[in-house]
């Protein structure tokens, strides 16, 4: 165990409520602050509904109890003694520094880690807006944080190596995942291998070379994938898909990266996979 004990969340949608939820199943005190009345309720719903389905599987013993180490809140000031927070609000550039702006205001310790969940805004752009980039990272999740196993650390040039092994020591040993080491680029190392990967996927669907579901059952049978790129577009979100797809490409400036036209459409159109219920697939 390290001396972490009291852990910080900002936003408690997908991805933060799920932090929330692994930091409060290893013991951690946790406070998430949403950023509005009818946001905390909906963050605390998540968390019942998540913990709930843990309990009945046996994965937990007591939602009740990891419930009651989490404390959902609209005021950002109750964050001053956390050790670590982490934040998880939407990715938009000027959100986020504009919240670490106010974190360095708010959070006391000086050896408190102040750590970002983003997906592709530069580390070093959160660093900045603080007066103490030395104790600024990204501590990347997956999604669904309860299930998957990695976090990719994304230490800045600014960052020093003791909040890095402090952030490592933290989601490896209390948390129990694997972490691996990424530069600050747009991408880190999972998202830029696999979001040109899904964006090829789409470009040959979208010129008719092979159905959605044969190219996903080629990937799925032939290379031994858990879900075709076309489905798991589709579960990530085709408006988070194309997102990190432009990160990608406002980064590196290669074809690669670049989002094809019927990605662009869905999106418009607000087919946006799962969440909607209609993608490259319709969903129930
Ligand atoms: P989401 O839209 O589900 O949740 C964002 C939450 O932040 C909302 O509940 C919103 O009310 C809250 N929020 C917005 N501004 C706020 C503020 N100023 N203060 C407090 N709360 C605020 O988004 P999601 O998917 O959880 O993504 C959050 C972050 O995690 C993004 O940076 C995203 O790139 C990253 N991420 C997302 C993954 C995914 O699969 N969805 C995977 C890994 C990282």
């Amino acid at each position: 165990m390290t001396d972490i004990e009291r852990v910080g969340v900002v936003g408690g949608g997908l991805m933060g409520s799920g932090i929330a939820e692994v930091s409060a199943r290893a013991g951690k005190d946790v406070i998430v602050v949403e950023s509005s009345a009818a946001a905390v309720e909906a963050a605390r719903g998540r968390l019942e509904s998540s913990l709930k389905r843990a309990e009945s599987r046996g994965k937990i013993d007591s939602a009740q109890a990891v419930l009651e180490r989490i404390r959902v809140v609209d005021d950002i000031e109750q964050l001053a003694d956390r050790d670590i927070v982490i934040e998880a609000i939407v990715e938009d550039e000027k959100a986020k520094t504009e919240l670490f702006r106010r974190l360095d205001e708010v959070v006391t310790s000086p050896e408190a880690i102040l750590a970002s969940n983003t997906s592709s805004i530069p580390i070093m752009k959160l660093a900045v807006a603080t007066k103490r980039p030395s104790h600024v990272l990204g501590v990347h999740f997956f999604n669904p944080v309860p299930v998957l196993k990695l976090v990719e650390l994304v230490p800045s040039l600014m960052t020093d190596d003791a909040t890095t092994e402090r952030a490592r020591a933290f989601v490896q040993d209390d948390l129990g995942k694997n972490a691996i080491d990424c530069q600050d680029r747009a991408g880190f190392v999972v998202n830029a291998l696999l979001i040109p990967f899904i964006l090829s996927a789409i470009r040959m669907f979208e010129s008719g070379f092979a159905s959605a579901e044969d190219i996903d059952s080629g990937l799925v049978l032939g290379a031994a994938h858990p879900q075709g790129p076309l489905a798991l577009a589709d579960l990530i979100g085709l408006d988070t898909t194309k997102a990190v797809a432009e990160s990608l490409y406002e980064e590196f400036k290669e074809p690669l990266y670049a989002a094809p036209p019927l990605l662009q459409r869905m999106v418009e159109a607000g087919l946006l996979g799962r969440k909607t219920g209609r993608g490259f697939y319709t969903y129930s």
